[in-house]
């Protein structure tokens, strides 16, 4: 079967690809390099063992999307391309409902014209907003807070309507908590444009000493430590997780939809302590005022997935931290050729009195 995976130079997007490729699956993988990085796909088939095909394409461009996959023609689909920044969409509006909806309407239109009957979308826990009653299941009201929400539900919504419209497609949109970590050989890892907004990156690019300290955007939150909960999933155990739609969507029609979590709750402060267990030092940080937009907590229902998909997450906080640490230990600039893959520039151990664990 050939898949093809818009958005594969992306982290989940990549992860994605080596699962595809080491279960068998020829992949072709359509990128416009905006966020993701060409380095991330032929890091994902050195681990494979395979090759992926790439194509530069931009799905905003009507044209060229329904050309190019009237040439490919995939089997199935799986969707990542989007911008996904919370804050980003919140002061650019228009850039996310252009490129996220029309990329995705374009995307459709062409798998139709060339007979593609089944799409795995990546939607977002980030659709629910905030909602007191955790955990989420997939019947839980939407709410989303940011014009990027929005753009995830809005699709889901696309989806739904053309399914209904055309009773032969089969369209899954997997809601994705919080994806973290990395490939457990250190060759593909998360590696963010400049500062990262994500919590985990940023704590291993001060564990690396790239950055001074974490900030912790508020410790007064109703929880346990009183800093904001999320349901972090390891990235693999996600990849995996569209691995087990494309199964279900092999004998199954129309729209559905399913969350993917861990189904359980961890606090900004426990993975700090997790990642200082993986790298063996203490991690210097402050508490600042709360980041606009932020739940308190945001926990997953799993169920569904589990007896459904027959998909439950593996890989506990410790080992997604013990991998996030060890890419970017081996990956201190991220995809950055500066570095040998195999130590740490002296620059670094030395300012940070950084010892190997
Ligand atoms: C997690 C927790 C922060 C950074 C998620 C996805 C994101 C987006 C929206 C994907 C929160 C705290 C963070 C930091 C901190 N789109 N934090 N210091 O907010 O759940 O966003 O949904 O669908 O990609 O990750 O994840 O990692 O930004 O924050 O204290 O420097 O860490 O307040 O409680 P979030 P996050």
């Amino acid at each position: 079967m050939k898949i093809l995976v818009t958005g594969g130079a992306g982290f989940i997007g990549s992860h994605t690809v080596v699962e595809l490729l080491q279960s068998g699956y020829e992949v072709v993988v359509v990128d416009n390099l905006s966020i993701g990085k060409r380095e991330a796909v032929d890091a994902a088939c050195k681990i494979a063992g395979k090759e992926a095909e790439f194509i530069h394409l931009d799905l905003t461009d009507e044209q060229a999307t329904i050309s190019i996959i009237g040439k490919i023609k995939p089997d199935a689909v799986i969707h990542f391309a989007a911008y996904k920044s919370v804050p980003e969409s919140l002061s650019e509006p228009l850039t996310y409902y252009r490129n996220n909806m029309i990329s995705g309407i374009n995307i459709l239109q062409a798998m139709y014209k060339s007979s593609c009957k089944t799409m795995i979308f990546s939607s977002s826990a980030t659709v629910y907003g905030e909602n007191p009653n955790i955990p989420f299941d997939e019947d839980t009201p939407l709410n989303p807070v940011s014009p990027y929400g929005r753009t995830k539900s809005h699709y889901e919504a696309v989806l739904h309507d053309f399914c209904i419209a055309h009773k032969d497609f089969t369209a899954i949109a997997l809601r994705y908590f919080n994806p973290v970590g990395a490939h457990e050989s250190g060759f593909l890892g998360e590696d963010p444009l400049g500062v990262p907004g994500n919590l985990l990156p940023y704590v291993t690019q001060v564990a690396i000493g790239r950055r001074e300290k974490v900030f912790v955007y508020g410790n007064d939150y109703d929880t346990p430590d009183g800093t904001g909960i999320r349901d972090y999933l390891h990235v693999t155990d996600l990849a995996l997780g569209h691995l087990a739609a494309l199964d279900w969507a092999t004998d199954n029609q129309g729209f559905e939809v399913f969350n993917l979590g861990r189904g359980e709750g961890a606090s900004v402060l426990q993975i700090l302590r997790s990642v200082e267990k993986a790298c063996g030092r203490k991690l210097p940080y402050e508490i600042v005022s709360r980041r606009p937009g932020d739940v308190p907590a945001s926990v997953c229902k799993a169920e569904k997935a589990a007896t459904v998909l027959g998909w439950k997450a593996k890989m506990n906080i410790d080992k997604i931290c013990q991998d996030a640490w060890n890419w970017q230990k081996i990956n201190p600039e991220g995809f950055n050729p500066h570095y040998a893959v195999d130590g740490l520039p002296s620059t670094l151990t030395a300012q940070n009195g950084f010892k190997e664990k």
